[in-house]
């Protein structure tokens, strides 16, 4: 064998042994299980098995690891690499790995195989949109960490009406419905979705929750739509339009996030409601996301969570935090509050959640209309997110 023989077998070996193919910037265990739907059913439920499975079969096969980098898109995206590797999704994780110094893009502007990204100027924050759950953003990624949970159709980050006195009994949800479960589809209809630079729009039918002619889950401690309780809606899925538009970067801040919502309230709503709650939006956070706060605008101190407060959830160290808050002055007839709230810890399901809630006294019947909300999202350690919402409420008081 001459040497440069032997330099060329060796090569791709020495290349590879340097890598860490489950790095962050490639590899998030909870985006990949609960993206890749299918591999829940194989059993894989654990972070070791999560790896295991990305490692031996994932890259190959051009599954996405995480919310900031798809092997596909990155090849479709750079047709110099394309040219050099083909489809071979392997080479391509590799090498995005191997040159973090050309600051190249990992997904394709515009979207690409069911997924929709934008990201900040410094492309550090990754926001994104899928058709597997009609348009909601189920992934949010900065300092290479996910933030949002995607385990089922009822988490994401997301927004979803609630009327009194029949709760989940209706419930148009953006990302679907609960029997859309932890599967690859939903009920729910994308009509129109676009991604451009900084700039995420959708319109959606949602799914109702629960599906018509279905009932509420037996063990329910809801009050209202309790256990058994029967759907009120006729269809599965709501004919009219929640929109979306989401931004990043406001006030001058790259690491904060505009979202704009839009909610249709027409036609199918039953007899005897009272009030209409909007979620605008809910995030749910991965299970690292356990510390619950309250940032007092009075203080301008973190707090004990209190809900007419900006709402806060931080990992355990504090690095990685988001916050919601809302200007007054919006189109309400009850005070908005912020919602918060930790859940259990499971991977990959464990989550914790706040919400941006308006409130509205029912419309007359058969009337149609469009109720509009805006709800700033800071994202970074929790010092970042405590300063952004400050400068939030002292740029935009009201809207
Ligand atoms: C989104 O922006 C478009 C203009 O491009 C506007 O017509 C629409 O009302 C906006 N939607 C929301 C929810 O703010």
């Amino acid at each position: 064998m001459s040497l440069l023989t032997t330099v060329l077998a060796v090569l791709p070996l020495f290349v590879d042994a340097d890598v860490d193919l489950a790095s962050p910037l490639v590899f998030d265990p909870i985006f990949y299980v609960n993206t890749n739907a299918d591999l829940h059913h194989l059993g894989i439920n654990t972070e070791a098995a999560a790896k295991q499975h990305w490692l031996s079969k994932g890259i190959s096969e051009g599954r996405q690891g995480c919310g900031s980098f798809h092997s596909r898109q990155y090849l479709k995206r750079y047709s110099d690499l394309t040219k050099a590797y083909g489809t071979d999704y392997h080479q391509a994780v590799v090498h995005y790995l191997n040159h973090q110094s050309e600051k190249r893009l990992g997904y394709v502007d515009g979207g690409y195989s069911g997924r929709w990204t934008i990201s900040n100027h410094d492309h550090d924050l990754f926001v994104s949109a899928s058709g597997r759950m009609g348009g909601a953003i189920d992934s949010l990624v900065w300092d290479n960490k996910e933030f949002i949970n995607a385990w089922d159709h009822g988490r994401e980050l997301q927004m979803a009406t609630n009327t009194h006195p029949y709760g989940e009994c209706f419930n148009p949800t953006e990302a679907g419905g609960r029997d859309d479960s932890i599967g690859p589809s939903t009920k729910s209809k994308i009509i129109s979705i676009s991604s451009h630079g900084s700039t995420l729009k959708t319109t959606n039918h949602p799914a109702f929750w629960l599906r018509h002619g279905g009932h509420e889950a037996p063990g329910s401690k809801n009050r209202i739509c309790s256990g058994g309780a029967p759907a009120r809606n006729t269809v599965d899925t709501y004919g009219y339009d929640f929109s979306k538009n989401v931004t990043i970067g406001c006030a001058g801040m790259s690491h904060c996030i505009k979202f704009e919502s839009m909610f249709t309230v027409a036609g199918e709503w039953p007899a005897g409601v009272t009030t209409h709650n909007f979620e605008a939006p809910t995030g749910y956070m991965t299970k690292d996301f356990r510390v619950l706060k309250g940032l007092n605008l009075g203080t301008g101190r973190i707090q004990p969570y209190a809900s007419g407060q900006p709402v806060v959830l931080a990992t355990s160290d504090l690095k990685h935090a988001m916050g919601a808050y809302a200007p007054t002055g919006q189109d309400t007839d009850e005070p908005h509050y912020y919602s918060g709230i930790v859940f259990g810890s499971a991977f990959p399901s464990g989550t914790s959640k706040w919400g941006s809630v308006f409130r509205k006294k029912a419309f007359p019947h058969g009337s149609s209309n469009k109720l509009f909300y805006v709800t700033y999202i800071c994202v970074g350690s929790l010092d970042q997110v405590s300063e952004c919402l400050k400068k939030l409420h002292a740029t935009y008081p009201k809207v």
